[in-house]
């Protein structure tokens, strides 16, 4: 096999994650004894001879930095807070005799954590984007709120001063159900288990459609509609806990959710204070016609396309001709 190549492992996940796709929604793919005669089994044990190559390389790379250095040992005892990154840490503690884990574990644990981490957020954010694009009303109140926790001139801000913008609280969760960015979840059964008086025998993986719940009127009224009131802390009562599960549940839930919801607000906020988005002339009105297509995450097809118009510059573009035709940005976050 090859020597192991970073840019061709991201270059390669696209397709691996197509063909994880394909084979999840095609029965005819499930029974191993087929799938392994296929060229999707072939692409995927090459593609896991590589990403082991890059893993044992990275870390045995890690662990020989780290060991040269003569201070980590007695800083790390210190528990000194250089910064340091999450594999750093994982590869101190593994030599200090603390973690029980493989190479392959620490990698696959930090990969695991950087790709949910750069996906989710800006996924999110794409879709609020083009909802305000289309729904003024809500645009406005999320811009009013933000001017009346923000000063004009405030660069930064803390998790106290975001934790106050509530309304956008309800305009992302409003967001996060009728586009859950993880729009399913895989479970396998450990023991045989009945549900509605079905036998699911061990081993059987469930896949739960986490979109499907969000978007059924068994359990949302009029589920179509993009209300961000239905969040009101006084309707509470009104969402079964577990008919709202964007960061899934359970012991193998969302461990990034405080993290991924300070990334979406911040970049709300960062946008909103500079912008005032518009719709782009696509036909589409409603966030009910969105497009979306799903491999693991959902996707809007062909990016989630608005105008922004520079706050400063719309109200002189508004005085002096149609803003439309001055500033003409689109934003495709795929
Ligand atoms: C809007 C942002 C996010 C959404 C909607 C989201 C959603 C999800 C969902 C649905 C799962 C699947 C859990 C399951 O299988 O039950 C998950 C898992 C996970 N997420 Fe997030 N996530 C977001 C942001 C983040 C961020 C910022 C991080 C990084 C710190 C992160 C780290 C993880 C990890 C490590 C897992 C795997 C947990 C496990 O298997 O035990 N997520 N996320």
């Amino acid at each position: 096999m090859s020597e192991a190549n970073s840019q061709e492992i991201v270059e390669k996940l696209d397709r691996i994650v197509m063909n994880v796709n394909q084979r999840s929604f095609n029965p005819l793919l499930w029974p191993d004894w087929i799938y392994k005669r296929t060229q999707m089994y072939q692409e995927e044990i090459e593609f896991e001879g590589k990403v082991s190559k890059l893993i044992e390389r990275i870390v045995h790379r890690k662990t020989t930095e780290i060991n040269r250095s003569a201070t980590w040992r007695q800083s790390a005892k210190l528990g000194c807070k250089d910064k340091k990154s999450l594999l750093d840490m994982l590869v101190e503690r593994k030599l200090m005799g603390e973690l029980d884990m493989t190479a392959e574990d620490i990698l696959t644990e930090t990969v695991t954590m950087f790709g949910t981490a750069i996906h989710t957020p800006p996924l999110t954010v794409s879709f609020i984007l083009k909802v305000l694009s289309l729904r003024p009303d809500i645009q406005e109140r999320v811009y009013t709120e933000i001017c009346d926790v923000f000063h004009e001139e405030q660069k930064e801000w803390s998790y106290d001063d975001l934790s106050r913008l509530q309304y956008m609280d309800r305009v992302i969760n409003e967001t996060l159900r009728m586009f859950p960015v993880g729009p399913f979840i895989l479970r396998e059964v450990k023991k045989d288990m009945k549900i509605d008086n079905k036998h699911i025998p061990a081993g059987t993986i469930l896949m739960l459609n986490i979109m499907g719940v969000h978007r059924s009127d068994r359990y949302h009224k009029d589920p179509l509609h993009f209300d961000p009131d239905r969040f009101l802390p006084e309707r509470a009562g009104d969402i079964h806990p577990y008919s709202f599960l964007p960061f899934s549940s359970g012991p193998r839930n969302c461990i990034g959710q405080p993290l991924g919801w300070m990334m979406v607000k911040t970049l709300l906020v960062t946008t909103l204070r500079a912008f005032e988005i518009f719709p782009v002339a696509d036909g589409v009105t409603d966030p009910s016609q969105f497009e979306i297509n799903m491999d693991l995450m959902i996707h809007y097809v062909g990016g989630a396309k608005v105008r922004l118009v520079p706050r400063k510059a719309s109200l002189l573009a508004a005085r002096e001709a149609n803003a439309n035709d001055i500033y003409y940005t689109i934003l495709c976050v795929l």
